[in-house]
């Protein structure tokens, strides 16, 4: 049977409505002293007042609030120095993606001699950190299920990965209900962002019979529950909407992605614009890149979806009035884009062997 020589998922996976409730005592079972990272909508949304009731007298949670954006490299360090302070025993994320990151590589990287950046730069981490529990509020990056965190580097002006297997969640809650008060936009370009990595994932050079089972049921969820779960906010929905990320997540995590998310990072870094906006924006470009080498795969995508695959996904950004944020702007640095994606390991795993032309057609799809 076809499985990825090495993978790992994690530990431990509770799914159901209020599943919030159980993060502290979960949390717990690796020591009295935590720390919370979450964005500011945990206090906005009452769930830090939900979260306080249910530490108990003998255990000790410190709330580290990160500032918006993406994370950066200092951000890092002053997570891993705030928690050696407190002595914290583990580290929970709560919130989008860049929450999870950012918990995930201090965790990681807790008790590492070196700075971050030696580890973003490839140096290999020799000192196993401390539990990272990761808890979803967006539907997502799938953070929730990979061993990278994308950091941001100011002086390289670059979005690049820190990864290491023991990065791994040791637990994940996946509470459908934490999605219902997540924002229009944030849910839908984080959403389309999980269909983007399932796609890449299924077709991936190094896809696998693993990797493509959770990939295509992740498109299917996603593909399905995105527009009415962004009307609705139903439950059905959201939970779909949830699992289709986290399984996004368990796939691409064991065959890497593909040139979009090769492209994302050099356009996300220069531009600034949503992660999930840039990856949306790339889809059709990148499924005309791939279609002749996608082959048979092509045809599973449009049976899942229930229409031609292209069309399925230009009628989800029409429907979820997703326009290219680059339309007209001037092309800044188209060098270095080029030179990035090509350098990228995400587009190192995509299965047309990627050109500087085909980094050229997608910069025209998206900047005409
Ligand atoms: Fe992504």
């Amino acid at each position: 049977m076809d499985f990825p020589v090495e993978t790992v998922i994690p530990q431990k996976t509770l799914f159901r409505p209020g599943a919030l409730t159980a993060l502290i005592p979960e949390c717990l079972e690796f020591g009295p002293r935590g720390i919370l990272v979450h964005g500011p909508s945990l206090e906005k949304n009452g769930q830090k007042d939900l979260l306080s009731k249910t530490v108990p007298s003998d255990a000790s949670v410190r709330y580290f609030r990160r500032k918006s954006g993406e994370p950066e490299l200092s951000e890092i360090g002053d997570l891993i120095r705030a928690g050696r302070e407190f002595k914290a025993d583990w580290i929970a994320g709560i919130g989008g993606g860049s929450v999870l990151d950012l918990a995930k590589a201090a965790a990681g990287l807790f008790n590492a001699k070196e700075k971050p950046v030696y580890y973003q730069e490839g140096g290999e981490l020799k000192e196993p950190g401390i539990p990272f529990i990761a808890v979803p509020t967006t539907a997502g990056s799938g953070s929730e299920a990979t061993v990278n965190a994308v950091i941001i580097n100011p002086e390289k002006k670059a979005k690049l990965s820190i990864r290491d297997k023991t990065f791994m969640a040791r637990k994940v809650i996946l509470d459908p209900d934490l999605l219902r008060k997540a924002p229009p936009a944030v849910l839908r370009f984080s959403a389309m962002d999980a269909l983007v990595q399932a796609y890449e994932s299924f077709i991936s050079k190094n896809a696998t019979w693993f990797s493509e089972t959770f990939a295509l049921k992740a498109v299917e969820l996603l593909a399905h529950h995105l527009p009415p779960g962004l009307e609705s906010r139903a439950e059905e929905h959201l939970s779909s909407l949830l699992l289709g990320s986290y399984f996004s997540g368990i796939a691409f995590n064991a065959s890497r992605l593909g040139v979009i998310h090769g492209i994302a990072h050099p356009l996300g870094a220069l531009y600034h614009e949503p992660h999930g906006l840039i990856c949306s924006v790339c889809l059709p470009a990148s499924i005309k890149i791939n279609r002749r080498v996608m082959g048979r795969k092509y045809d599973v995508m449009t049976y899942v979806v229930k229409k031609d695959f292209l069309e399925k996904t230009e009628e989800l950004l029409s429907l979820l009035k997703i326009e290219s944020p680059f339309r007209g702007k001037p092309l800044i640095e188209k060098e270095k884009i080029i030179a990035e994606t090509l350098r990228s390991g995400s587009t190192a795993a995509n299965p047309k062997p990627i050109t500087r032309e085909d980094v050229e057609f997608i910069l025209e799809e998206i900047f005409k």
